[in-house]
């Protein structure tokens, strides 16, 4: 159904509008930042839900809807759905409810991995609900044809990197059970297909060794946020000097810590919270600078 209550005044000016359950969409985040650097940007950690991998695909769909209300009430001019197990449940769905409104979704990065494997074996790290989604399936079908996927869930792995784990005993010890049968398996590329498991990279390639590629969208995703806003005539002017403000359902003293060590995010965190399917901002105490 339409949300036909959200008409909206975009201007090149405006922020662009990013989301995931935390912190793995500051993997995203710090590509557009640097690929985009008069883009000012809003970005929403849903803490409170995270992990959305183990949760429906009907309830992160709720979420994502209500993120994009909340964004589009911030003044977003485009949303950029930063977290691979969102665009899976509700891509399609967003994109029918804000018919006015661009979206830039994730994939699990198959088609150059597929492209570029010499040992005709992929891998894919992802959430469960990622692979329970459409969109995975018919990447799979789309650009899998002529290798063997493999394909892995990691229990654990989001909420290490929320706790900002990269790399203690625990960690290593759950990638070693999750990507040890994949490259048992003779994978040369590893997908990383949730937008949290970049901040691992070097941890993974301890693992892996150097013969097996990651692949991260997050470069792709931030072209393809350009390409969107050049095609609607919403690039920011180069006179402009970006803003960035964060938002989170959870904790914001955390959040700032992590945010700073992961992408050296250094401005102002807000606290929200869901009233219902909404999201509201909470004033005073718990802003943090
Ligand atoms: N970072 C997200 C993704 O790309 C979500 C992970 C989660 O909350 O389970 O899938």
């Amino acid at each position: 159904m339409t949300e036909a209550r959200f008409s909206f005044n975009r201007s090149p000016e405006s922020p662009i509008g990013i989301f995931d359950s935390g912190v793995g969409g500051l993997s995203v985040w710090r590509e557009i930042a640097r690929q985009l650097p008069h883009e000012s940007t809003l970005y929403v950690a849903d803490q409170e839900h995270v992990p959305y991998g183990t949760r429906s695909l009907a309830e992160v769909r709720e979420y994502a809807k209500g993120i994009t209300r909340f964004l589009l009430a911030q003044g977003a001019k485009i949303i950029v759905i930063a977290c691979n197990t969102a665009s899976g449940a509700a891509l399609r769905t967003l994109r029918e409810s804000f018919p006015d409104l661009a979206f830039v979704g994730m994939e699990p990065a198959v088609k150059p991995a597929a492209e570029n494997t010499h040992s005709g074996v992929i891998a894919v790290i992802a959430t469960q609900a990622t692979f329970q989604g459409e969109l995975f399936h018919s990447l799979v079908e789309r650009f899998a044809a002529g290798v063997r996927l493999e394909t892995q869930i990691c229990p654990g792995l989001v909420e290490l990197v929320e706790r900002g784990e990269l790399d203690t005993p625990e960690t290593e010890a759950t990638l070693h059970s999750c990507l040890n049968p994949l490259l048992q398996a003779g994978a040369d590329h590893l997908v990383l297909g949730c937008t949290h498991y970049p901040f691992l990279a070097e941890t993974i390639t301890r693992i892996t060794g150097p013969n097996v590629t990651l692949v991260d969208p997050a470069p792709a995703v931030a072209r393809q946020t350009a390409r969107v806003l050049t095609h609607q005539n919403l690039c920011a002017p180069a006179s402009i000097e970006a803003k960035h403000t964060f938002f989170t359902s959870g904790s914001p003293e955390a959040l700032k810590k992590l945010a700073h060590r992961l992408v050296g995010f250094e401005g102002a965190i807000q606290s929200i919270v869901w009233r219902g399917n909404d999201l509201q901002i909470i004033k005073g105490e718990d802003y943090v600078k």
